[in-house]
């Protein structure tokens, strides 16, 4: 009789491993369709076994489960990993998620003994575990995208440290920089990027496996034994809050949402700097669209789907925030929604980043306009106030009201300040002398801002050189 029973409840348990055998009735098809999430946290089937297998040696080791139970279960992951690789595997939307997939399948491969794999586990540690090795995984490859846009930033910096612009303030001409200088501050805040997305990484790195569902295990388990296997730092020490934690996924949201942000501003740039009224650039036909009626149109649609999308990725952010801001400890379905918020951020934000790296790789800069575009501009009346200053032994602000004087009778005259005679300007002051010109120059102006980060060829040098080797 008891044979009969157990090979019954192995049958039922291969079909569903967790079938709840207290509700007289299985879910209907609606509470399926708004449960079941295995079509989106399939993507996490690596961790999903990567945990399972350090979980089985931890059993293995601790003696919860026999030696030779603990090899068939490994040896059954493994060659569930594999089929899944080789796309075998049809996962099924009655067994809800990954972890029940992937439990059901060991029931297929190797029997009974797969019911052995969730002693001193629960679904709550599981899922926190391989969604925090799924965003350790993948921000590797967000950290390798954003230093190949630096390092195609930095081949810019490196060939046009004496290429001039306008540098601009609430979007009027400020002062003359070079194009080194403007890709340079791109890869600073990429820099800043990655470097938060290694935070993220770091306070993430502890190991919530062992918590079961909210209050530990009786089973002797050892939960250091597997932190080490899965490469966490430690264990986390309080399972109510490592069931319910969902911090380190609202961080990595942050994140995801400050590169978009760089991103969208960058593309904004480049939409501006491809108009005719800029005619900075050339944008790259491959990148560009056009319009279905009028025929000369050149459309920036990649930078401005780049700067779109960025909306979609701060509504993720908020989304998750609202998810989190009422629930109970610990663990609610709620939370469950998790995965396909940071998915999509992460995919949007991938490929974003990759078309910004196509579009800075092969735009044309259009180095003759932007140099024009710093003349008739004054952009040099700061370096006229510092000669006063330097030369003349003004205080800065004397020196910037007579130069504001200056600028106003040019503007009077109709003149740019470089077309005033040395007459002219001694008539603001008599000790103006015929080198105080030379600082209308907008070479001049550039090569002189020799500060460090500051956009002299001299000081942009500097700063390639250093960007290399802290990116690169
Ligand atoms: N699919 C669930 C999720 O992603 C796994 C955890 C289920 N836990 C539970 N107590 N029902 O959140």
């Amino acid at each position: 009789m008891k044979i009969i029973v157990n090979s019954f409840i192995a049958h039922a348990m291969k079909k569903n491993p967790s079938r709840n055998t207290h509700l007289n009735k299985g879910p209907s098809k609606l509470l399926e369709a708004i449960n079941s999430s295995i079509d989106v946290d399939q993507r996490m089937y690596k961790e999903d076994i990567e945990g399972s297998i350090a979980h089985a040696k931890m059993l293995g080791k601790q003696k919860i489960i026999s030696k030779k139970d603990e090899v068939k279960i490994v040896n059954g992951l493994k060659v569930i990993l594999t089929n899944i690789q080789k796309g075998k595997v049809k996962f099924k939307k009655e067994l809800e998620d990954i972890h029940m997939n992937v439990e059901s399948m060991l029931f297929q491969h190797i029997g009974a003994t797969a019911g052995k794999l969730h002693t001193a586990r629960s679904r709550n540690d599981q899922v926190v575990t391989d969604f925090k090795l799924w965003i350790r995984n993948n921000s590797d490859d967000l950290d390798k995208m954003l230093q190949k846009l630096q390092k195609v930033l930095i081949n810019i910096a490196k060939k046009h440290t004496d290429t001039i612009l306008p540098g601009y303030t609430h979007l009027q001409v400020a002062q003359p920089i070079s194009l080194a200088h403007y890709s340079l501050a791109y890869v600073e805040m990429m820099g800043r990027d990655r470097q938060r997305l290694k935070n993220c990484i770091e306070i993430l790195n502890e190991n919530p496996l062992g918590s079961g569902a909210l209050a530990g295990t009786s089973f002797p388990i050892d939960r250091n034994y597997t932190a080490s296997l899965l490469k966490f730092k430690k264990p986390t020490v309080n399972a109510l809050d490592s069931v319910s934690d969902r911090d380190f996924a609202v961080e990595f949201l942050f994140v995801l949402s400050l590169i978009s942000i760089h991103l969208s501003r960058m593309a904004d740039e480049v939409i501006l700097w491809a108009n005719q009224q800029f005619n900075f650039v050339k944008l790259p036909d491959e990148l560009a669209t056009g319009s279905s009626i009028m025929p000369q149109k050149k459309n920036p649609d990649g930078a401005e789907l780049v700067r779109g999308n960025s909306g979609n990725i701060i509504s993720n952010l908020n989304a998750l925030l609202i998810i989190l801001k009422g629930l109970p400890l610990a663990y609610s379905k709620d939370l469950q929604d998790d995965k396909k918020i940071i998915f999509s951020s992460f995919d949007n934000v991938s490929l974003a980043l990759e078309v910004m790296t196509e579009m800075w790789s092969s735009i044309t800069f259009n180095t003759h306009v932007m140099k024009e575009a710093v003349k008739n501009s004054n952009a040099t009346a700061t370096d006229f106030a510092n000669w006063l200053v330097q030369h003349l032994n003004f205080s800065f602000r004397e020196a910037y009201h007579l130069t504001g004087k200056i600028v106003a009778y040019a503007n009077k005259k109709n003149k740019n300040l470089d077309q005033l005679s040395l007459e002219e300007l001694q008539k603001f002051n008599k000790k103006i002398s015929i080198d105080a010109k030379n600082t209308f120059s907008i070479e001049e102006s550039v090569k002189n801002k020799k500060s460090f980060g500051g956009t002299s060829p001299q000081s942009v040098k500097q700063t390639i050189k250093y960007a290399i080797k802290k990116y690169l």
